[in-house]
């Protein structure tokens, strides 16, 4: 995707605790990453990500989804932000809103998401726990690009961890983030950097 030694603008869009937004801002701060985190966005002011984002030095902003009179204003306020940094591409990291089809169209190609499950597996929420009550051997993590349909892009990369006897979907949860954590840095720099 980007020219060979340019570093593509990657902004992180959360929700919450914006542990994945630290591991990628982290990969990127190697010379050679083929992207450099330029902004962090939040849609909730209270996101513990985002005092995450600015200790490492990273423009962090709110765009507080309720403020909004509907989903296409809130997109428009979002939309703007990215551009004010001009941004290339997007990483969407625990970023809880569903987006249009008019949003998703004009980042098309660019914005990729991580989910907690095996997808084609358990898209949408609570995926620990369903699949816990299907009484699967193996969990994970998928990095797809994002397309109108939720949880439905072409994927890029996937991890696989054990379920293990006695698991909760707190304790599930937490062996899935882990493998997110090296999943997602290594994924977006593959796809951002130059084949050959
Ligand atoms: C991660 O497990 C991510 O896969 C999930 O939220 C968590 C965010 O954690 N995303 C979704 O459920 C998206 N539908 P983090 O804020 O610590 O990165």
């Amino acid at each position: 995707m980007a020219e060979a030694g340019h570093r593509t603008r990657l902004a992180v869009l959360i929700s919450g605790r914006g542990s994945n937004m630290e591991a990628i801002a982290r990969a990127a701060e190697a010379p050679d990453y083929p992207a450099r985190v330029v902004l962090v966005v939040s849609n909730r002011a209270d996101a513990p990500g985002l005092a995450r984002a600015a200790a490492l030095g990273i423009p962090a902003e709110v765009v507080p989804h309720r403020a909004f009179a509907g989903r296409e204003a809130f997109e428009a306020a979002l939309d703007a932000r990215l551009r004010a940094h001009d941004v290339e591409a997007v990483a969407l990291a625990g970023f809880m809103r569903v987006l249009t089809p008019g949003f998703v169209g004009r980042w098309e190609g660019r914005m990729v998401n991580i989910h907690p499950s095996l997808l084609p597996l358990y898209p949408g929420l609570d995926t620990h726990a369903r699949a816990l009550a299907a009484g699967d051997r193996e969990a994970g993590a998928t990095v797809h690009l994002v397309t109108p349909e939720l949880d439905s892009g072409p994927i890029l990369a996937q991890a696989r961890v054990p379920v293990l006897a006695g698991d909760t979907a707190e304790t599930l949860a937490g062996r899935v983030l882990d493998a997110e954590l090296a999943l997602y840095p290594q994924a977006i720099a593959d796809w951002l950097r130059p084949a050959g």
